[in-house]
């Protein structure tokens, strides 16, 4: 054998290597490679066929050969256990996070009255007093506004003097007049609005939004959520009312939730009614099984919020005939909606509110 074939025997072994490499573990080829019938050793026991001038060289060549075939399994180790996949190994779950909890109650309460062809609106979450309150049939220093503790914007209020008419609540439109803003306190300042959107009916509106009011307690936040329907047409009476109320109970809390209306007073509705839904937890009985009293209602019912029929002031405000048209609203909160649907005894509202993850995650 001459030096240049074991050179080109050096080679192939080297490029060989190489091509394992692109495929197998270094810890697999090493005994194919280095071990005692390996490939090193029997080209090794060629070294006896060299010419014995040329032994001293082809021991030379086939040193930096070992050299470099440990060198190689040990360096491509390294570089491969950290850079090693196993492509049958399960993946590592990232971290998802959800919607909030209020968002979801949101989006379930849009859909179910979508079903029913309310159209989901939104208005000015800093408005005129003129919406708020005004045009709701509540004239300035009317006392019923005291029931929503407005937080008034530091502006300069332009009012001009011009007498409230009930006949005509628009000649204090504040487009005509100017105003005072404010934070909305409730949803009810969608109502005019819609009806200016539309001119005239049918109109069959969803508003949820934010309100703010000046109380925070356990059962309170200064900012929360409110829904409000708005629905006005020839003929609309307290039936339509009464079986909306019904549908929405059964959609949201589930079928055989009941509602109940009691007589109560709004400016902006006449009649006014409060809304209670049956308790799910003892079906509207006050009871349960065992005969103990259900302590989640004391009574069989939860009262959720307003509701009536659009009172004629708030139609001729919105530039609707009262003659010719009649509506129902009605309005509640969407975070008590929600805490009394899921049974979760949420004690304290706030809660919602406080970004504490230990909380949200369990939603
Ligand atoms: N806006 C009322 C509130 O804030 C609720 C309501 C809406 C009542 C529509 C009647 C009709 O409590």
């Amino acid at each position: 054998m001459t030096l240049i074939e074991l050179q080109q025997q050096v080679d192939t072994i080297k490029n060989q290597l190489d091509q394992d490499l692109a495929v197998s573990r270094p810890s697999d080829l090493s005994s194919k490679y280095l071990g005692k019938k390996g490939l090193f050793n029997q080209l090794a026991k060629e070294i006896a066929m060299v010419e014995a001038d040329q032994r001293k060289d082809a021991g030379q060549l086939l040193n930096q050969l070992k050299q470099e075939l440990e060198q190689k399994l040990s360096a491509t180790e390294d570089s491969q256990q950290q850079t090693w996949v196993d492509l049958t190994m399960p993946g590592e779950q990232p971290a998802v996070g959800h919607l909030h909890p209020v968002t979801q109650a949101i989006e379930e309460i849009t859909h179910i009255f979508e079903r029913i062809g309310f159209t989901k609106v939104s208005y000015p979450e800093v408005d005129w007093d003129w919406y708020a309150f005004e045009s709701l049939n509540m004239p300035p220093s009317h006392p019923a506004r005291d029931e929503w503790e407005t937080f008034f914007i530091n502006q300069k209020d332009t009012t001009q003097s011009v007498e409230y008419d009930s006949n005509n609540p628009r000649k204090r439109h504040p487009s005509l007049v100017g105003g005072k803003l404010v934070l909305t306190p409730h949803t009810s300042n969608g109502q005019v609005r819609e009806m200016e959107r539309l001119g005239k009916p049918p109109i069959r509106m969803i508003n949820i939004a934010r309100c703010y009011r000046r109380q925070q307690d356990a059962t309170h936040t200064p900012m929360f959520h409110q829904f409000e329907g708005l629905v006005i047409d020839k003929g609309i009476t307290i039936q339509h009312l009464k079986g909306t109320l019904d549908y929405f109970a059964q959609e949201f809390y589930g079928p055989g939730t009941k509602s109940r209306i009691r007589p109560f007073h709004f400016q902006f509705t006449e009649p006014s009614f409060e809304v209670d839904f049956s308790c799910h937890i003892c079906g509207g009985t006050g009871y349960l099984a065992n005969e103990q009293k259900c302590r989640f209602c004391k009574s069989g019912w939860h009262e959720v919020g307003g509701a009536g029929m659009v009172h004629p002031n708030v139609l001729k405000a919105g530039n609707i005939d009262p003659e010719e048209y009649t509506g129902f609203a009605f309005g509640w909160g969407v975070e008590r909606t929600y805490t009394l649907k899921e049974g979760l005894k949420i004690d304290d509202i706030r809660l919602l509110y406080s970004g504490d993850l230990r909380f949200l995650e369990q939603f």
